[in-house]
């Protein structure tokens, strides 16, 4: 089944390079030289930094001067600093919100207008993630490109989503609870996402655009939940990556930071910790814009894409676990890390999900399907209300159990 291909491929392309590198004692001097210019490259230079509590440091590039402009195929791009039209509809509740989250390093610090913060990456997370060997052996001139695509894309992904119908989407919004699933190595990941799709995987055509938080140790050194982008044109074989890792998102926001850690979380029994996502194509000019909370944050061009150009053909909204195969079931929490039958206050949500259409107008989805591999190790369930919970699901789990051996 296409949707569930299509989700199963997404996000993965990390995970075959990340396993954990054992000290730095067996870096050469040759793999330290290209892990050295591999970072001149994707930290730019910084009209100032802001080091936020949790270790990370913010660099604050000028707009101009983002990764992105890196790109050949946006080499005569005009930067738009804002959208031109933005969607209209009946359940715009961005304002609604019942207890925001926020950025930890807006603590520490903002960054000055006209300029975009990009969480630096440190000589540490390219030795962490392994990144040297194989960029260093085996594709040394595609150092640039981070987070390459794996040929094996579904061993050790568990998911528990719902997904729309085939038709013709031109975006989609949500508003989604936080919290810190723990990860039982640092290689597994957790995460919430949705993912924007067109194409198809077996054509190596596959369009996405993929917007959420994850807690990924292994990519961010440390557990917290984080905001995330993600992008590919051709199924995660040469394009596309995490966050600003590649040149393809152009921000426009000097508020988020893509890659910055979320707060508060949700607390079980307790207060529940929530944000918007709203993505949708601006039928002027054709981008992806991306909307964060109240923020608009920066868009994907429509230059990047061969599909996604003109419109998605799905929409899919869920959680996703990775574990490196052949380990046994993971007890990676997705979520909440409890079931979605404990519903709200315990269990992970997406509610208020909506669906652009071709004129720019939020709707409900049609028809929305639901993929749980393993519902005794993660599940998904999907509900309706008339008020602004509008279509929603609840999904996650604990995974290893009794009943998911
Ligand atoms: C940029 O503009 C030049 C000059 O008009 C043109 O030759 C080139 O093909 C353009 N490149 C892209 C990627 O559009
Ligand atoms: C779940 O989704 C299906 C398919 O759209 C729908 O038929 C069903 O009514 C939904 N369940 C609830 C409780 O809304």
């Amino acid at each position: 089944m296409a949707a569930t291909r299509a989700c199963l491929v997404s996000l993965v392309v990390a995970l075959a390079f990340l396993f954990f590198f054992e000290g730095t004692a067996g870096v050469s001097e040759q793999d330290l030289r290209q892990v050295r210019s591999f970072l001149k490259r994707v930290n730019k230079a910084p009209l100032r930094s802001v080091k936020s509590p949790d270790g990370d440091i913010f660099d604050c590039v000028p707009v101009s001067k983002q990764p992105a402009f890196d790109n050949p195929l946006l080499k005569n791009h005009t930067i738009q600093m804002r959208p031109f039209y933005h969607p209209g509809g009946l359940y715009d509740d961005s304002n609604n919100v019942l207890h925001p989250i926020t950025q930890t390093w807006h603590q520490n610090g903002r960054c000055p207008e006209n300029s975009v913060p990009i969480r630096r990456t440190k000589e540490e997370d390219v030795l962490r993630a392994s990144l040297v060997n194989w960029y260093g052996k085996k594709r040394p001139k595609n150092i640039l490109k981070l987070y390459p695509v794996s040929s094996d894309v579904t061993s050790g992904h568990q998911h528990a989503v719902a997904s729309s119908s085939l038709d013709k989407y031109y975006g989609t919004k949500i508003t989604t609870n936080l919290w810190k699933p723990t990860t039982e190595t640092a290689q597994d990941f957790s995460l919430t996402q949705l993912w924007i799709i067109a194409g198809s995987y077996g054509n190596n055509d596959l369009n996405t655009i993929e917007a959420g938080w994850q807690v990924y140790p292994a990519m961010y050194g440390d557990a917290n939940p984080r905001l995330f982008i993600y992008w590919t044109s051709d199924a995660y074989q040469k394009t596309g990556c995490y966050n600003l890792f590649c040149s393809g998102f152009v921000q426009t926001n000097e508020q988020i930071a893509i890659g910055g850690s979320l707060s508060p979380q949700s607390v079980y029994g307790g207060s529940q910790y929530e944000f918007d996502i709203l993505i949708w194509k601006d039928p002027t000019g054709g981008n992806w814009w991306l909307q964060v909370g109240s923020t608009i944050v920066g868009y994907w061009p429509s230059s990047i894409f061969s599909y996604l150009a003109s419109s998605a053909s799905y929409v899919q909204w869920g959680g996703e676990v990775y574990s490196p195969p052949n380990a046994g079931q993971t007890s990676t929490q997705m979520g909440s890390g409890h079931f979605p039958s404990e519903w709200y206050g315990k269990a992970s949500y997406i509610r208020n999900i909506q669906v652009v259409d071709s004129s720019s107008y939020l709707r409900l989805p049609n028809g929305l399907g639901l993929i749980h591999q393993w519902p005794n190790c993660y599940n998904v369930q999907n509900g309706t209300s008339s008020n602004e919970w509008g279509t929603y699901i609840f999904y996650g789990g604990p995974g290893r159990n009794s009943k998911c051996p």
